[in-house]
């Protein structure tokens, strides 16, 4: 296959996937004003698997999964792929959620690596780079969900989290029937992930630190995008998403199904007292 051609695939399926296009210029010149129009959802997913969304250019190297370096909630070694966690080998020691750098020049550092990470101008354009570094700046700055509105760090649970106290599953059972029943089924057993292992409620009741950010941002290369209403400051939709993630932990109503993955114990502590 042509490589000029793949690129030019490439580019219709950034804009279509964009939100508005850009009517200025979106050559990559350094002078060139930060895009507003980017959407984080998409950076979200970018950072999420960015080569199921982007083709890989021929001969371009294949960089890590940015979740691979910061993990599912941006904290690198300080969070969920720490030493006294999931201890992910390729994990930096970067937190992103207390990073100082502008978004701009987060934008610079994706593009050009450094401390760690591979140069992602190798195998994004500007307008990915842009809504990856918005992302970023919009978790951290609140604007969106942080993992902290959903699930806290534990070392002793199961995957090394906890649901945090305060959602309301009957909330949560309306948020599901109106946002994920359509694709997900009514019970959530319709699609089957990870190679079959889990139903939407054996997932969530076992890997919310990944689902959260699933809900927010979309499922990277498949027909869900971001789910959290657009009218919700970013700590309501933690809210919005822990009610959910509650609900997902009643074991009739959302049961594992045909999911090949062990069901959850009574007591398990990652639904806590949400398990039912
Ligand atoms: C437009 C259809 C659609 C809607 C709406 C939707 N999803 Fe999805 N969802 C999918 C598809 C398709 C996948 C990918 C399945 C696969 O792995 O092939 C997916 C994947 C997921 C995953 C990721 C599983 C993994 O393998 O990492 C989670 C978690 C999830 N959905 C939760 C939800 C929740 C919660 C809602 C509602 C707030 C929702 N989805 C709404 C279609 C949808």
């Amino acid at each position: 296959m042509k490589s000029s051609r793949m690129v030019f695939v490439s580019l219709l399926l950034s804009c279509a996937s964009a939100g508005p296009t850009s009517s200025g210029n979106t050559s990559g010149s350094d002078a060139r004003p930060f895009s507003p129009e980017v959407n984080p959802f998409w950076g979200g997913r970018l950072f999420d698997k960015w080569a199921a969304i982007t083709p890989t250019k021929l001969g371009a190297p294949a960089h890590e999964r940015l979740k691979n370096l910061f993990g599912w909630d941006l904290r690198g070694t300080a969070g969920h792929y720490g030493a006294k966690y999931a201890n992910k080998k390729t994990a930096l020691p970067v937190n992103l959620l207390e990073d100082p750098r502008s978004t701009a020049e987060l934008r610079n550092w994706l593009r050009d690596g450094g401390d760690g990470l591979p140069a992602y101008g190798d195998v994004l354009g500007p307008r990915e780079l842009d809504a990856i570094a918005q992302f970023i700046d919009a978790v951290r700055s609140h604007r969106l969900a942080q993992p902290g509105d959903v699930w806290t760090l534990d070392e002793k649970a199961p995957n090394f989290y906890r649901l945090d106290a305060g959602g309301d599953a009957k909330r949560g059972r309306r948020y599901y029937a109106e946002a994920c029943a359509s694709c997900h089924g009514d019970d959530g057993t319709l699609l089957l992930f990870d190679g079959g292992e889990y139903t939407l409620g054996g997932f969530m009741r076992q890997k919310v630190y990944e689902g959260w950010f699933k809900v927010l941002a979309g499922h990277p290369g498949s027909s869900m995008e971001e789910q959290v209403p657009k009218d919700l400051g970013g700590a309501e939709q933690g809210r919005w998403i822990l009610d959910i993630a509650a609900a997902l932990c009643d074991r009739a109503a959302f049961p594992r199904g045909a999911g090949t993955a062990v069901e959850v114990g009574d007591g398990d502590l990652r639904c806590g007292g949400y398990l039912k």
